[in-house]
């Protein structure tokens, strides 16, 4: 039944959580949204940058005042006072970055998704366990305040039984995006599908079946866009399609008997939504700026949250969303025949 009102987003005040020392891996797009971000809203302290190149990471430094900068990740690693790691390398990179951090002794937050496939996902989840370190992926709009309305409502039934979710993710990169490089995982399902799949097993869980049909970009070393149908274990489909070829509405509707949410695109990016009744009496408008990635440090202080309440799994993002998102794309790409270098034998 629709509620007289929204739920209220259960925010953690950035200063209620411990201050963390946070080194970063891969200063590239994101990671500079992200350093962003914290300085803006936070006390977190960013205190080291590695990258391939020393001089690159020094430049990262000396815009963002961070105090150290190596050309090497070990070398950072090796600081004692570090207590996090912010990976934030291309997706083919995230298991292999992750993977030194957690032997170093230390915290990761891993840059969307996780690893290239569920089996790399689960690895590191147990590595981590393994040394009591918390292993999160920074799949940022699960830690939104919209997606917090949205988790409540869902809870709570306020759409009655959801039997459809339609949702597309397209987006316009020039050709020399890494997007289109095969030997850096490239095509739309791990960079945009992510946020899609992800917002499928939110709503409903991991699909129990699955079928896809993909088509190359130009010159057919990536795919260029998917399309899927997903049926879940309480009966919604869902309807998906993620394209390198153009910019598409990337907005969700999620279909209940009593009600339907709408989230205008980018779905996943702060910004408004409406619950309308189905017989369309009343429609509640979750207002929202469309700020963008000013709303990354949620994830942050999640993270730091939990590593002060000594949780070694994210309660809003646990590793088995990340598994269960990971394995369904897994079967997608088995489907449509993609296969990353480091799943060749
Ligand atoms: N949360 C979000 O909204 C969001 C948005 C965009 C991307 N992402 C995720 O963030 C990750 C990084 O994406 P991005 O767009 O920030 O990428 P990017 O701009 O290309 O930055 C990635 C960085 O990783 C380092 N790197 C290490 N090995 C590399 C290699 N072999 N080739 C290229 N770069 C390498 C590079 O730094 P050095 O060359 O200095 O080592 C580079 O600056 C991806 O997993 C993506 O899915 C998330």
């Amino acid at each position: 039944m629709l509620p007289s009102s929204l739920p209220t987003p259960r925010l953690r005040d950035p200063d209620s959580v411990p201050v963390l020392r946070w080194g970063i891996v891969g200063p590239g797009w994101i990671a500079e949204r992200f350093v962003k971000s914290l300085r803006e809203n936070t006390r977190q302290q960013i205190v080291a940058v590695a990258s391939r190149s020393r001089e690159r990471a020094a430049d990262f430094a000396r815009t963002w005042s961070i105090p150290g900068a190596f050309g090497d990740v070990q070398e950072m690693l090796a600081l004692d006072r570090l207590d996090a790691v912010y990976v934030a390398t291309p997706h083919n990179h995230h298991y292999p970055d992750a993977l030194k951090v957690i032997e170093a002794g230390k915290h990761v937050l891993i840059e969307k998704p996780l690893a290239l496939n569920a089996r790399e996902a689960a690895d590191l989840g147990e590595r981590a366990r393994a040394r009591n370190l918390l292993c999160m992926e920074a799949m940022w709009c699960d830690f939104l305040p919209k997606y917090d309305v949205l988790s409540q409502l869902l809870a709570d039934g306020a759409l009655g039984d959801v039997h459809s979710l339609i949702a597309d993710h397209g987006e316009h990169f020039t050709i020399d995006h890494r997007i289109f490089n095969p030997d850096l995982a490239g095509g739309p399902m791990l960079d945009l599908g992510s946020y899609l799949v992800g917002l499928s097993v939110k709503v409903a869980g991991k699909p129990k079946k699955v079928i896809a049909i993909g088509q190359p970009a130009p010159g057919g070393r990536v795919n260029g866009q998917t399309s899927m149908l997903f049926e879940h274990g309480n009966g919604m489909h869902a309807v998906l399609n993620t394209t390198l070829f153009s910019n598409t509405p990337c907005a969700a509707t999620i279909a209940g008997r009593d009600a339907t949410l709408v989230l205008p695109g980018p779905f996943y990016n702060p910004g408004p939504f409406t619950l309308t009744a189905s017989d369309g009496s009343r429609t509640l408008t979750f207002e929202d700026p469309k700020n963008r990635y000013d709303q990354l440090y949620h994830e942050a202080i999640h993270f730091a949250w939990c590593v002060g309440e000594g949780l070694r799994e994210s309660p809003i993002r646990p590793l088995q969303a990340t598994l269960d998102t990971l394995s369904t794309m897994d079967e997608v790409r088995r489907q449509i025949g993609v296969r990353f270098n480091e799943e060749r034998d």
